[in-house]
């Protein structure tokens, strides 16, 4: 791969050497008289190291190197600097450049010190692309949406994982509950212990007790092995009961138990077992509605609940299906080695204006879907299920958000069309029918960016 070198250099006879010097030694070579040229090259092209100049007009080196650093990490800056201004180069190694040359310039002593800078670029590059794999194949998948209630959860996500209390996940089906757990166990101090997953709902009566405790030889008919429980596998690390929701009373008897004396015996068992288990629940059920109901165990539901997660459902981040379907069509095309296709500009508005009450997983799925039924080229609105092309006569948004107020709709329909329309406000100013400014205040107004 050709390297790309950027030098910033306002003397135009030392710029023109370095340009020819760089371009012979097999580099694609771009030149800026000024830092602000420069900015402007580094924000349309990948540079692979900046050589510059300290003393320039307009933007000196220094203040490049500032802005370098905090907004293109990845751009190597080597410093070029007359014997005068020695102690400044120094000063801007502190800053996080990469080494100085003084000037005249040793064109030798340059080559070598790019090879090196490249070098030690592509280390650290290699370093945290190995760092992301790891994290991949330890389960962790980030949890993908730019809507403000997403960038909140993930906040929320990363302190709670920095504690050890129990967290309760709420949300409707498919928001991502089982993810976030995910997130909270591989963000925290037990990531590298193991993350163990019982689901409530799945076992029957009786069933979900030794599975969660263990059972001795004999224990009950078909018990023929001692075996460990749930909580005896997650010891160091993180437990999530899912769909705690669905427990029964007894079960819910004997979990109060166990978190309270942080002790139990296998089913059919007399030793005592102790453990150290972080707990998440999840569930998809009103849980204060089952507690107000005398369906859960108040006592038990305070335990569980010491910090409670709320997923917010896909219909309300609107703004998070294109980013989401475009993940799922991606990951969905490597998997099935297909080219990825287009979605137009009809269809995407389509998905944004369906209420997705499988939330996340209904819209993966309906992604899924689409790619397989898909003859190649972009994908269309006649190529999304009828339920969510919908009917043209059942269209009526008001009939869609029954018990939203006026806010609510005026929000959704801005944002809808600022989505369906790529962003593009003058587009969207005249399907809404509005002026340019009045969106620019509500788009201020409903903080949509
Ligand atoms: N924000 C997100 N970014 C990327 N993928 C997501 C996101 N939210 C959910 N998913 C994906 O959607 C699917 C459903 O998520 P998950 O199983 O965590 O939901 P859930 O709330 O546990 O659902 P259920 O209530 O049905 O158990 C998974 O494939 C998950 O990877
Ligand atoms: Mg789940």
């Amino acid at each position: 791969m050709e390297h790309l070198i950027l030098v910033a250099e306002d003397d135009s006879h030392t710029r023109e050497s370095l340009r020819r010097a760089m371009t012979r030694a097999g580099y694609r070579t771009l030149t800026a008289a000024d830092g602000g040229a420069a900015l402007d090259i580094l924000k349309s092209e990948a540079v692979d190291v900046l050589l510059s100049d300290l003393k320039m007009p307009g933007m000196d080196g220094m203040t490049l190197l500032d802005r370098v650093r905090a907004e293109f990490p990845e751009t190597a800056v080597i410093i070029l600097t007359g014997f005068a201004t020695v102690g400044l180069a120094v000063e801007a190694m502190k800053k996080g450049a990469y080494d100085f040359l003084t000037k005249p310039v040793d064109l030798g002593k340059l080559e070598l010190l790019l090879g090196h800078a490249l070098e030690a670029r592509r280390l650290t590059q290699e370093n945290r692309e190995l760092r992301l794999r790891l994290r991949e194949t330890a389960g962790l998948k980030p949890l993908l949406g730019r809507s403000a209630a997403m960038q909140r959860l993930r906040e929320t996500i990363e302190q709670v994982a920095a504690t050890d209390a129990a967290v309760l996940v709420l949300g409707e089906s498919g928001t991502g509950k089982e993810l976030a757990a995910h997130a909270i166990h591989y963000g925290g101090a037990r990531a590298e212990r193991p993350f163990v997953k019982v689901s409530c709902a799945a076992l029957p009566e009786g069933l979900l007790e030794s599975e969660l405790l263990g059972h001795e030889r004999g224990a009950f008919t078909g018990a023929r092995e001692r075996r460990k429980g749930r909580f005896e596998l997650a010891h160091g690390g993180t437990l999530l009961l899912d769909e705690v929701g669905d427990m029964s009373p007894q079960t819910q008897a004997k979990l109060l138990r166990v978190l309270q004396e942080r002790e139990f015996e296998r089913v059919g068992g007399t030793d005592t077992i102790r453990v150290d288990v972080r707990l998440i629940t999840a569930t998809n059920r009103d849980l204060e509605a089952l507690v107000a109901e005398g369906n859960f165990r108040e006592d038990l539901y305070y335990r569980l609940n010491v910090v409670p997660v709320r997923m917010p459902p896909l219909r309300e981040r609107v703004e998070d299906i294109p980013i989401l379907a475009a993940h799922f069509l991606g990951s969905c095309a490597e998997r099935w080695g297909k080219p990825v296709p287009e979605v137009t500009p009809e269809a995407l508005a389509l998905l944004c204006r369906y209420p997705w009450p499988g939330n996340v997983r209904e819209l993966q799925h309906a992604v899924e879907s689409m790619l397989v039924f898909s003859r190649g080229g972009a994908i269309a609105a006649e190529d999304l299920p009828p339920a969510i092309r919908g009917d043209e006569r059942t269209a009526d948004p008001a009939e869609r958000h029954s018990g939203a107020t006026l806010r609510d709709l005026e929000r959704q329909a801005v944002l809808r069309t600022l989505v369906a329309t790529g962003g593009n406000r003058r587009k969207a100013a005249e399907i809404l029918g509005i002026g340019l400014k009045t969106l620019y205040r509500k788009i201020q107004e409903f903080r949509l960016q």
